[in-house]
């Protein structure tokens, strides 16, 4: 059973990863594509499934079998573990404002340049590697 909820772990920290990492980019598109023009309307469709379909499901499912984990391997009273779990809030802080950004585009109201969104895409590719050296190494 508790490595079954590893498994599981590790498939819901894919997908929210998947999702973390590509919707910056399709902000990137999106915020070069002219206002009402089909492309625009298309990148909406695909932003909105992405961030309320795979996501958000995703990472409420990192959380709990994370969390499940935690409390029942002992890990949640470990150095390493406790620095994971304020990187994985970082990673949760900006999952809800890519939501955010995602609910600005759906309304035509996107403030920022394509050169904003490669940038923010770096945030999760930074998080990501400190956990995964965090979770391995055990320092
Ligand atoms: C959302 C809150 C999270 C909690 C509470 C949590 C908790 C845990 C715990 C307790 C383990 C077991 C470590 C072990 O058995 O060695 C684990 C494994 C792991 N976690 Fe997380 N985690 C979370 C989010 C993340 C995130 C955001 C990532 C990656 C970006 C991640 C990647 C991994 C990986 C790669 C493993 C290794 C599985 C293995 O081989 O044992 N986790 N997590």
């Amino acid at each position: 059973m508790y490595l079954w909820i590893k498994a599981l772990h590790v498939v819901s920290i894919i997908s929210w990863m998947a999702g973390l990492l590509y919707l910056p980019r399709l902000f990137v598109y999106h915020s070069d594509a002219e206002l009402k023009s089909i492309q625009s309307e298309t990148f909406k469709v695909m932003e909105k499934r992405l961030a309320h379909a795979i996501m958000t499901p995703a990472m409420v499912m990192s959380w709990i079998s994370g969390l499940f984990i935690a409390i029942h391997s002992g890990f949640y009273s470990e150095n390493w573990f406790k620095i994971k779990f304020i990187l994985a809030i970082f990673m949760t802080v900006f999952h809800f404002y890519l939501l955010n950004l995602q609910t600005k585009f759906n309304f035509d109201n996107n403030r920022h340049s394509n050169r904003f969104y490669r940038l923010i895409n770096e945030i999760p590719t930074v998080l990501m590697l400190l956990i995964v050296g965090l979770v391995i190494l055990k320092p």
